[in-house]
């Protein structure tokens, strides 16, 4: 008997996607005669039995492609959005993976699609998972699907930015995803000739940041490019935030819990708008002309790098032999370009946040970025 396989997508879209989805339907079809079922907007999908047959002629042509075909969602298994309550649907997807005859499932996310995954596989379904994020912060593999489009479009950002700030001796802050590592505004600041880069992993002071740049201006350098990870913050609000954690963590009356995790939330919607703040800061301390750019969403679209649709089809190949030879329960990661299992139980809930020593750090702080500190 041939394996019957799910696939879905989950959590937010990126480039690379579709080319993972063809890599593992062709290499399965072709190599191991297996069958394919793609569940349609991640999770939600397996929920709600939402599928169409996957087969070698369908994903031809899709390498290139942006998005995903499958659609995707941030929908949990086991806190669906029911009627305005989340829900605990594990049962309904497990119904729905036997109903369907599968042999295993292969989630391709992040961080998030990871816990669902976690959850499932305890629960007795077998599980795969591709690691896909533009934040690259999945640990213990090289690389996520995603990233390396995402720095492109986030370098290519800060190039053309580059220009106008020159044209007009102004500083611009761009604002670039990551909202708990830094990987895109380090390696996208790095590549882009940044004067000032803010990650999370590095809380920044404001007043320093000012002077850097007036330092700049004096030695003739009349504009400046800061470039700011979504999630980077003030040495004063990481404390806020690491006393808001540390209570959530240990008080042990219920109330005190659930007030601490409200107070993370808005802390999280407030900050928001920082980007705006730091970028208000700096023109008041500095009393230099400055413009605010938020990348957003522009950089999950367009068409995957040469490196990422390699590394899909690096990762997404893998994934069928990891089938066939019935290795669950894992993340599909890549070391050195050679595909290995990790247990999803050793990365589920981690962070590969940038590590304070990073080569990438020390080149920064070398060729005279600031980094906030
Ligand atoms: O995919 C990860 C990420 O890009 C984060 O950096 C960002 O905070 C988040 O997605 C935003 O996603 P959405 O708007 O789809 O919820």
């Amino acid at each position: 008997m041939k394996e019957k396989v799910g696939i879905l997508t989950s959590g937010g879209d990126c480039p690379g996607l579709n080319a993972a989805i063809r890599a593992i339907v062709k290499s399965g079809y072709e190599k191991y005669g297996m069958k394919f079922i793609g569940f349609k907007n991640g999770f939600r999908g397996l929920i709600q039995n939402n599928f169409v047959e996957l087969f070698p002629e369908m994903v031809s042509g899709i390498l290139t492609h942006r998005g995903t075909i499958l659609g995707t969602s941030r929908d949990k298994p086991h806190r669906f959005p029911e009627n305005g309550v989340n829900v605990d649907k594990t049962e309904e997807a497990i119904k729905n993976y036997k109903r369907n005859k599968l042999d295993t499932l292969i989630c391709i996310g992040g961080g998030g699609t990871l816990k669902n995954a976690y959850y499932l596989s305890k629960a007795g379904i077998n599980i795969i998972t591709l690691p896909k994020t533009i934040d690259n912060d999945i640990p213990k593999t090289d690389s996520c699907i995603g990233f390396d489009t995402a720095l492109g479009i986030a370098t290519d950002a800060i190039d053309r930015l580059h220009s106008t700030a020159m044209s007009h001796d102004r500083i611009i802050v761009i604002e670039v995803m990551g909202h708990r590592a830094g990987w895109i505004a380090l390696g996208a600041g790095l590549a882009g000739g940044a004067d000032i880069i803010l990650i999370p992993e590095i809380p920044y002071d404001i007043k320093k940041c000012a002077k850097a740049i007036i330092k700049r201006k004096k030695s003739g350098k009349l504009f400046s490019i800061v470039v700011v990870a979504e999630g980077a913050m003030s040495k004063s609000q990481h404390k806020i935030l690491s006393e808001l954690a540390c209570k959530k963590e240990k008080f042990v009356s219920k109330s005190e819990k659930i007030k601490a995790k409200q107070k993370l939330v808005e802390f999280h919607k407030e900050h928001l708008s920082h980007t705006l703040v730091i970028t208000r800061q700096l023109e008041e301390l500095t009393k230099m002309e400055s413009r605010l750019t938020i990348l957003g969403h522009l950089q999950r679209g367009g068409t995957p790098s040469a490196y990422d649709r390699i590394i899909a089809t690096r990762i997404g190949t893998a994934a069928t032999q990891f089938v066939s030879a019935g290795k669950y329960g894992v993340l599909v990661g890549l070391k050195e370009d050679k595909a290995f299992p990790i247990p999803i139980e050793e990365i589920v809930g981690k962070i590969n946040f940038v590590p304070q020593n990073h080569p990438w750090i020390i080149s920064a702080k070398e060729t005279g970025i600031f980094l906030g500190d």
